[in-house]
């Protein structure tokens, strides 16, 4: 088994139905942020992580996504023929950025299941997943963090956040225990997808980024429907918890929910702030709002 991690899969099949009625055309993971699509900045966080193969795991009327990551022959000439190089370059690089491959995942049947979607495409090594909703802003970036976890502890590395009260039901769970040496790490024993807040067996959320060994696959052909009858990821760890380690990991950084109408405006309103053309005008103008 090659032990680098090279490749991340992005699920990116779903109805996103969070966001309706903006996509019920426009895929969610094409929802600007700021300027950006919100996949990019995944996939911005993968290079950035030394990721060198993008998988993204599509279904029916997401081929914008596509597009997106292409050369567009028609915009990138019009451009030239204008003078407009600066734009000439983003367009340009966003079709050049990284090796990406798609694959169709043709029922929307839970996110172990578009995650197997990308099992040939993956093959017997580790790979990363990024779930292109959970935006990360952070510092080496987050899934770079991970990878170096992974490299150190040798088993699987999922990012967690705390979260407490009803919130938790909205995720996949930890059971375990912060490692003694380093308590940003959280040894597993267990986990339990969208657990009712009585049954949630800490407040450790996983968090849309993981670090996960090839054998997850095989354990992900054999898992049944779980928590709202979908082939759960979170129960695909859990089978390999029994043959292998698995880690909790408190990134550091922050992350938006940008698949929730609320979360996405936070997220618009900090990344619009880091902005060097404009951040001061919109944080005078969000003052004068609020006074
Ligand atoms: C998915 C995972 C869940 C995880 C969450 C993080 O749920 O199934 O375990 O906690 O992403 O964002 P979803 O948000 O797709 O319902």
């Amino acid at each position: 088994m090659n032990d680098r991690v090279r490749k991340a899969v992005f699920p990116a099949g779903g109805l996103g139905t969070r966001f309706l009625p903006a996509t019920k055309v426009i895929p969610k993971e094409m929802l600007a942020l700021v300027d950006k699509p919100i996949i990019q900045y995944g996939v911005e966080e993968a290079i950035a992580s030394g990721i060198e193969h993008i998988i993204i795991v599509t279904g029916r009327g997401k081929s914008a996504m596509e597009d997106h990551f292409d050369v567009s022959f028609e915009l990138d000439a019009t451009l030239e023929r204008r003078g407009k190089h600066e734009l000439l370059a983003v367009s340009r690089g966003v079709a050049t950025m990284a090796r990406v491959n798609y694959v169709r995942q043709k029922e929307p049947l839970g996110l172990g299941h578009a995650v197997l979607c990308a099992k040939e495409l993956v093959g017997n090594e580790p790979f990363a997943v990024i779930l292109p909703d959970d935006v990360i802003d952070a510092d080496p970036p987050c899934l770079k963090q991970m990878i170096d976890v992974f490299e150190e502890k040798h088993g699987s590395v999922l990012a967690t956040m705390t979260i407490d009260g009803q919130a938790i039901s909205a995720y996949g769970v930890l059971a375990g225990s912060p490692d003694p040496d380093n308590p940003r790490i959280y040894n597993c024993t267990g986990m339990v997808e969208k657990p009712k807040l009585q049954d949630a067996p800490s407040n450790q959320a996983i968090i849309g980024r993981y670090v996960l060994t090839p054998r997850v696959f095989e354990l992900l052909e054999q898992t049944k429907p779980g928590a709202g009858g979908e082939i759960q990821l979170t129960d695909g760890i859990k089978a390999l918890l029994k043959e292998e380690k698995v880690f909790g990991y408190t990134f550091e950084g922050k992350r938006f929910d940008a698949g929730d109408k609320f979360g996405m405006l936070q997220a618009t309103v900090e990344y619009a702030l880091k902005r060097p053309e404009f951040g001061d005008k919109f944080r005078a103008y969000l003052k004068e709002l609020v006074c």
